[in-house]
């Protein structure tokens, strides 16, 4: 089928790249004499479709209103999955909306979830092809909007220091990233936190409170006035010492049906005040410090910090707009060739990669092998350190664009 009009629809958490990669869509479109159309506000949009009176057309003077390093989306989100909509006429009527609108086929950047709609769609014989996007880069693929989420991260937690040193203080820092550690994992190293806490490795409470103690005793009388803080970056998905998801349990679920979490970082916090408190040696520190104050600060304040949304807003970083204007360009092209419920994964010299949606979006956990090189260069992720035991392997001639 040749595609004469492409509908770009954005879904899920918006985050860094995105505006990228509609830029990317729309330009390559225009240079293949094809037109792009937005479809609004995710799935909610495609479904009322047939409604609207009319679409935005991304032609030259559009397209050059957006700005590719702004996160978030000009195509706009939702978090709706087409299969849970109560309608059981919900296929024929998207069609009807993509029919009345001329749309050949769609271009939809999203996760795990949106990414099951593409395989869905693609099943109802709606040609769509699916560019990687998450901030909790749990796809198999790099999705865009992760390093713009780590780069934050980084720069929040680097940030706070000057907060933490300022009262002695312990933070804790909870970041977005679902139920994997990626995020919290790239953007503690990013600033260089002390500690980085993982939904992947269960917590030691105890082997953690003692890397906290030495490190942030150690720091504060080492310092000619008396100051030290100690950094910790968690991620939300981190599960209690019995493995249990830490939910807010008042905030209900998102319209994909999962429940909000929340509470990682003041369970961290709970956990070290409890053992603060037990220890006799942290009073006789106190006091050897200059910290105690009989009644009122007899052990360092533990505090924790939620960036929460903070973390994918604002700018997005260089890489995701590198990567974001490539795989919406190499989009168009793998729709214009049929290649209809698959997911752009790269674009290396002049080759297009891809896989299918169903295998892209498999969920990836953080690689714990590498969490042992950090370890052994002072990082904490409550566990016991782990020997880093390198293999050599020598390469030769590689694909890799960056
Ligand atoms: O999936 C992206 C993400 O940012 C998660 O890391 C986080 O749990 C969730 O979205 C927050 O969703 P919402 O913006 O709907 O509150």
């Amino acid at each position: 089928m040749e595609i004469k009009r492409i509908g770009v629809i954005t879904s899920g958490g918006d985050c860094g790249g995105l505006n990228a990669v509609i830029k990317g869509i729309a330009r390559k479109a225009y240079a293949l004499g094809i037109e792009t159309v937005v479809i609004p506000n995710g799935y909610a949009g495609l479904y009322n479709l047939v409604d609207l009176e009319s679409v935005v057309v991304l032609n030259a003077e559009r397209v050059s209103k957006i700005e590719a390093s702004l996160a978030g989306s000009e195509a706009g989100h939702s978090r709706v999955k087409i299969s849970k909509i109560a309608d059981p006429e919900k296929y024929e009527r998207i069609k009807k909306g993509l029919k009345k609108f001329n749309i050949d086929g769609l271009i939809i950047s999203g996760g795990d979830d949106t990414g099951s709609v593409v395989v869905d769609l693609t099943s109802q014989g709606i040609p769509c092809v699916h560019v990687p996007k998450t901030m909790d880069l749990d796809l198999q693929p790099y999705s865009v909007g992760g390093d713009s989420a780590i780069n934050r991260i980084s720069v929040f937690a680097r940030d706070l220091k000057t907060t933490g040193l300022s009262h002695n203080r312990i933070l804790v820092i909870e970041v977005f990233g679902r139920y994997v550690g990626h995020t919290a994992f790239r953007g503690g190293i990013g600033a260089e936190a002390d500690a980085i806490l993982i939904p992947e490795v269960p917590v030691d409470f105890d082997i953690l409170y003692e890397h906290m103690k030495t490190t942030y005793f150690a720091r504060i009388e080492r310092s000619d006035v008396r100051a030290g803080t100690y950094i910790i970056v968690v991620a939300e998905g981190l599960k209690t010492s019995s493995g249990e998801m830490l939910y807010d349990e008042s905030a209900g679920v998102d319209a994909f049906g999962h429940k909000k979490l929340a509470g990682a970082g003041k369970y961290i916090r709970q956990q070290l005040e409890k053992r603060l408190k037990a220890d006799p040696d942290v009073q006789a520190f106190m006091k050897r410090t200059g910290m105690y104050v009989p009644g009122i600060y007899v052990i360092p304040e533990v505090r924790e910090v939620t960036p929460g949304h903070l973390v994918r807003s604002g700018h997005s970083s260089a890489y995701d707009v590198n990567f974001g204007y490539k795989t919406g360009a190499a989009a168009v092209v793998l729709l214009r060739e049929g290649k209809t419920g698959k997911t752009v994964t790269g674009v290396e010299g002049h080759k297009i990669l891809y896989m299918p949606t169903a295998e892209a979006i498999k969920r990836r956990e953080v690689d714990i092998r590498e969490l042992a090189l950090f370890e052994s260069l002072g990082t904490c992720f409550g566990r016991k350190p782990v020997e880093f035991k390198a293999e050599l392997i020598e390469e030769h001639r590689t694909e890799r664009s960056m």
